[in-house]
């Protein structure tokens, strides 16, 4: 993968993937990201070599199916008071033919429980960042359209850049809280539909975002960038013996404006000759967003088991 340039899929498009996850599955590595073109909001891509990416479908558009089940916004609530059924008021919520929302940073994960393909992301009405909560779309396929189920504050919280992270059966999922001020970790219901403890206030204060987790070797670590809009600055990283322990400081990962970059996730990748990790990132182009590209570079290890990177113009990761 070239760092820095746009990419293309398989049929020779752009690749429409930002602040976006990677799931493997059967086989297959899925990439979703944001795509903001006309009335899409999530594409998927698949990769069988994670260098040839095949375009799956736009997994989540205005006009995207919606269900309430369980999660219901503030906007459902209200129109469900005024006598409409909750699940119009949620095609409102997405848009619809209206004004585009903002869908940011989906994230997909697979429920053993419920067969289950659960999307979390950062849902804003559009004109501001004022609403900062997260949203939940379900799929009963990796590659096909996911049904929308509605945005809420978790617990009441603010909820910004956001991340999930599995861990064996359980699942977390982190977000920037209290205007970014702090990141919180939430634990989420069996069926990954809810949040269902908050488990951690990290780092309070400190104004993180972009939270990317992964472990390795029995250990948990943390990557996020500091709060500057589409401005790269300096990444850190943190680590933890469990996710619902204690994390320690942060410490500084890549340079001053972390290569130009911000990170979307951690891929981690089995090889013969062991695991690797892998940082892909945004390079955002905050004056014309469709700029924007990608980095992705190898997470090094030193003796102690720090993480590092070291820029280079390209990355392998098959
Ligand atoms: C960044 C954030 C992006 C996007 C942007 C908007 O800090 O990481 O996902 O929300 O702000 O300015």
């Amino acid at each position: 993968m070239k760092n820095g340039v746009k990419l293309y899929d398989t049929d020779g498009n752009e690749l429409h993937a930002h602040g976006g996850h990677m799931l493997f599955h059967n086989g297959w590595y899925y990439w979703y990201g944001e795509d903001r073109r006309d009335n899409i909001y999530v594409s998927c891509y698949r990769s069988a070599d994670l260098e040839h990416w095949e375009f799956r479908c736009h997994s989540l558009t205005a006009d995207s199916p919606t269900a309430p089940i369980r999660v219901r916004s503030d906007l459902a609530l209200s129109h469900e008071i005024a006598g409409e059924r909750a699940d119009i008021a949620i095609v409102r919520e997405m848009g619809g033919n209206r004004c585009r929302v903002n869908i940011e940073r989906p994230k997909v994960l697979y429920n053993r429980l419920t067969g289950k393909f659960v999307m979390w992301m950062h849902y804003e009405n559009g004109m501001n960042y004022h609403d900062a909560r997260c949203a939940v779309a379900t799929c009963d396929t990796p590659d096909g359209e996911f049904t929308y189920h509605g945005s809420f504050n978790p617990f009441g919280c603010m909820s910004r850049d956001c991340t999930l992270f599995e861990d064996g059966d359980t699942a977390y999922f982190i977000s920037a809280a209290r205007d970014n001020a702090d990141l919180h970790v939430y634990r989420l219901s069996e069926d990954y539909l809810n949040v269902d403890e908050q488990v951690k206030s990290l780092w309070q204060g400190e104004y993180r975002e972009a939270p990317a987790v992964f472990k390795r070797e029995g250990k948990y670590y943390m990557l996020s960038s500091f709060c500057t809009g589409w401005a790269p600055n300096q990444g850190k990283w943190a680590s933890a013996d469990s996710m619902e322990g204690r994390w320690s400081m942060l410490h500084l990962f890549g340079d001053e404006t972390t290569y130009r970059s911000q990170p979307a996730f951690v891929l981690p990748v089995t090889k013969d000759d062991g695991e690797h990790f892998y940082y892909i990132a945004d390079r955002w182009n905050g004056k014309q967003y469709f700029d924007s590209t990608y980095i992705f570079l190898e997470i090094q290890f030193d003796e102690a088991g720090n993480p590092y990177i070291e820029y280079a113009d390209e990355c392998v990761l098959g």
